[in-house]
């Protein structure tokens, strides 16, 4: 029965294993340790098994095996939920995120945000890319010990907002930013509260709360003087073009996005466009750092301006250390999977981090090699940081050509030196997993090479985007 994902013949199966520990002891191990936990669950009880979650002892599926995934992402949108399975970021990112929704209501949104991530945006974004990372990694401290995780949130926080709003209006990205990084930090028992109306009130609920209406104000703030902008047509900021696609909806009969679905999906593409490019970044720097001989060859690329090697550091240093472990599917009615039977309203988690980690799907996993991903690459259902379907990531095309970019600039400039031999423990941080330390590395200025060479200068980077 394995490679199955249906809605039908569940009958006789039984549901998947999984251990009997109390269910606030399993959400303990999930939300602290579930890069360590759920590859010891598989190791005792199979690819697919069951773990209870809170809030309400939620029913989750785990899935490992590449054919089971596939059978999940290409699965009818009606019976695999992603947006009931995200229910858990709705305090921050808003009912109306594309995050959030199912079925046509989540199409409808997609296909508004899709053009400004689609292969044809990405160019128009790559001078700004490039600009903002020259800018910051000029600042960055030569001979000392240095953590590059807040330096990359910092980058990617900045290039994000830039990207989605544009750079006319400094004083209000000025105001932005500090309430955006607020909201990043907002950590995964403070969204919990959000589900027990009676801790609202109270310390840290309350100032969440605070933090979330001083985000709102600003954003509607945007979105009103944006809808009356005079440059509306010209400019080619995220925001402008969905306003400019709204409209066209609008003159089509159907309905654009409103003030609130705007703000639900900025706050989206924010939040998800920026601690998780930040988080691969970092994790890409650590291994770089510990792998000298792949720092030659990623010095010889970015001097060379050979995008290709430098998409595959990142590539692989989102195989190796997944900054999502996993992604979320609730079922709208009982489906058979990995030969079990998963009961409507459980929800089916595709572990990244396991199939990622398998030496069934990648040859010595543990090791960092990003020729992986050049010439022949993984097999389908092997590599999945951007999750899959009609779900997949929206920004994965965008996040590549950033990471690649920051790379090629970043080592054209510096060597990374580690600070001790062993690898940084990956540590939760949100709904991401990130090097525990944050990626603390010593930075040697490279001098009298071909640092400072534009990549710029020779043309565009091209990212796969796959
Ligand atoms: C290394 C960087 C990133 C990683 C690892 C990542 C990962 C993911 C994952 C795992 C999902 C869920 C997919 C699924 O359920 O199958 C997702 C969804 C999404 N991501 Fe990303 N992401 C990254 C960067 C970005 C960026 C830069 C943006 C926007 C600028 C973005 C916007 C979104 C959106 C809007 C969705 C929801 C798609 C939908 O539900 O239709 N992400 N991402």
């Amino acid at each position: 029965m394995t490679g199955t994902a249906t809605a039908v013949d569940v009958r006789g199966l039984a549901t998947p294993p999984g251990p009997r520990l109390p269910v606030g002891l399993q959400s303990l191990l999930f939300a602290r340790y579930r890069h360590r936990w759920l590859p010891q669950l598989r190791r005792r009880y199979g690819d697919t098994f069951s773990i209870r979650i809170a809030p309400y002892n939620r029913h989750m599926v785990v899935i490992s095996q590449p054919e089971d995934i596939r059978g999940v992402f290409s699965g009818q949108a009606s019976v695999f939920h992603a947006g009931e399975g995200n229910a858990i970021l709705g305090p921050v990112m808003g009912e109306h995120s594309v995050l959030l929704l199912d079925e046509a209501a989540h199409l409808r949104v997609r296909r508004l945000l899709m053009p400004a991530f689609h292969g044809a945006s990405l160019p128009g974004y790559q001078h700004l890319i490039r600009q903002l990372t020259r800018d910051e990694l000029a600042r960055w401290p030569a001979g000392a010990e240095f953590r590059v995780h807040d330096r990359t949130t910092a980058l990617t926080l900045e290039i994000i907002l830039q990207v989605v709003f544009g750079v006319t209006d400094s004083a209000r990205l000025a105001e932005l930013r500090p309430v955006v990084e607020q909201v990043v930090n907002i950590s995964p028992l403070t969204m919990l509260g959000w589900f027990y109306p009676r801790l609202r009130t109270k310390w840290p609920w309350r100032r969440f709360f605070q933090i979330q209406r001083d985000l709102d104000r600003l954003l509607y703030a945007e979105i009103a003087e944006r809808r009356v902008a005079s440059d509306l047509d010209t400019r080619t900021d995220v925001l402008s073009q969905l306003l400019r696609n709204s409209g066209v909806s609008a003159a089509d009969g159907r309905p654009g996005l409103s003030d609130a679905e705007l703000r639900d999906n900025l706050i989206t593409l924010l939040l998800a466009g920026h601690e998780t490019t930040a988080t691969a970044l970092a994790w890409a720097c650590h291994e770089l750092a510990r792998n000298p001989d792949v720092q030659r060859a990623a010095h010889r690329a970015a001097d060379a301006n050979d995008e290709e090697y430098l998409e595959a550091v990142a590539k692989e240093a989102m195989r190796l250390h997944p900054v999502i472990y996993e992604v979320a599917r609730r079922v709208t009615e009982p489906v058979a999977v990995g030969g079990y039977r998963v009961p409507a309203g459980a929800t089916v988690l595709p572990a990244i981090g396991l199939v990622q980690s398998d030496p069934r799907a990648h040859r010595t996993p543990g090791r960092f090699d990003p020729n992986r991903f050049l010439g022949e690459q993984p097999a389908a259902n092997t590599w999945i940081p951007f999750g899959g379907g009609v779900r997949r990531c929206l920004g994965a095309g965008f996040s590549l050509l950033e990471a690649t970019v920051v790379l090629g600039e970043l080592l054209r400039r510096f060597e990374l030196v580690p600070l001790r031999s062993v690898a940084e423990p990956a540590r939760p941080r949100n709904i991401t997993l990130a090097p525990g330390r944050g990626a603390t590395v010593r930075l040697l200025p490279r001098t009298g090479r071909t640092a400072g060479r534009s990549g710029e200068d020779r043309g565009p980077v091209r990212t796969a985007g796959r």
